[in-house]
């Protein structure tokens, strides 16, 4: 079959490439020799695209991706102990080629069955074990490599939308898919936008690609920037972003810009940065406001004492996630006058 031959120092940034325009063959997998790496390509990949960018086209064997089982359950019980596999969480994410596993401390000494099973059941590249919880303020955690390659940059797709990110060095949640439509559906042509979190730009690529609308993301992450850049020219949308690195609330101090939306995705302490997020929405203009809570009347609260006098009017609550028990990162959208 058809592939191309890449020197190995260049097959990340090749087999990027080919992700980004859809014609890696994602049913076989990329084999290597001493010095090169070979990578599957489909059949309607036109060559003149190929050969514009100088890539070697060979005509080779590739084997083919174990097909799915039903489940990785079923892939693992004969490897692991039906009492253990009881506490294998079943809820992993995937990220572009990675697989992000939470897999419990009895678990520890199957963690590498368990991660070439997920391998195998989700044909993707990369396996990684979550080594804490999202800490810090670029709300990132430590992962641990199980299986596959060590490759932690990959292209991640949400309805249509491409999202490049390096899952080591930024937050990324493909949980939040249907909240950021829920958003993106919400907006008008002609509105201005703020992100104040906006991480590698997620809900600010998503609104630009529906609306002609104009989206300032902010975030304090110079390593979410530099992505959320390269995903604005990956998805052609250079004239309605405009990304800015720095603390939002500094950010904003040098800002006389009013917004019609402003969307504060930072759960664990946007409520600090309300005063700040109000002074810079227009009357009429709505926010939506993310909090981990018990409960959706304490966001509702929070909001309604940094509004102090303005009218406010609630459009709508929602329980996006479970975070742990009892608790939820909640949504509030409110139109504040
Ligand atoms: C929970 S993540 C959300 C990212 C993005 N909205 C998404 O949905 O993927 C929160 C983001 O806020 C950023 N952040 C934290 N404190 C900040 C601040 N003071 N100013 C700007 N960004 C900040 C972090 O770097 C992180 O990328």
């Amino acid at each position: 079959m058809i592939g191309v031959r890449v020197p190995r120092k260049e097959a990340n940034q090749v087999r990027l490439f080919l992700l980004e325009h859809n014609i890696l063959n994602l049913d076989f997998k990329i084999k290597r020799s001493q010095d090169h790496v070979y990578l599957p390509l489909l059949e309607e990949a036109g060559n003149d695209f190929i050969k514009d960018k100088n890539l070697q086209l060979v005509e080779t064997v590739f084997e083919e991706n174990i097909k799915s089982p039903r489940s990785m359950e079923e892939y693992l019980k004969d490897q692991i102990p039906a009492e253990k596999l009881e506490d294998l969480k079943k809820s992993f994410d995937i990220i572009g080629e990675v697989v992000i596993l939470e897999i419990p401390p009895e678990l520890d000494e199957e963690k590498k069955a368990i991660a070439e099973a997920a391998l195998k059941f989700t044909k993707r590249q990369a396996v990684y074990r979550k080594g804490s919880e999202v800490k810090g303020i670029t709300r990132t955690r430590e992962l641990e490599h199980l299986a596959g390659e060590d490759q932690s940059e990959t292209i991640h797709q949400e309805f249509g939308t491409r999202i490049m990110l390096d899952v080591k060095k930024v937050y990324f949640s493909p949980r939040l898919a249907t909240e950021r439509k829920i958003i993106t559906d919400q907006v008008q042509d002609g509105e201005l936008v703020l992100d104040m979190f906006s991480g590698v730009g997620p809900f600010a690529l998503s609104i630009a690609r529906h609306h002609q609308a104009e989206i300032y993301a902010a975030d304090i992450n110079p390593e979410a920037i530099n992505y959320l850049k390269r995903n604005i020219k990956l998805n052609k949308l250079q004239e309605r972003i405009i990304p800015i690195q720095g603390d939002v609330k500094e950010v904003l101090k040098n800002m006389d810009l009013k917004f019609d939306r402003i969307i504060m995705n930072l759960p664990g302490s946007a409520g600090e940065f309300l005063p700040v997020a109000l002074e810079h929405l227009k009357a009429g203009g709505v926010l939506h406001y993310y909090q981990f809570s018990r409960n959706t009347d304490e966001p509702v609260d929070n909001i309604k004492k940094a509004a102090k006098n303005r009218q406010m009017e609630i459009l709508a609550k929602r329980k996006v996630k479970s975070t742990k028990p009892g608790e939820w990162h909640v949504a509030v959208d409110a139109r504040i006058c």
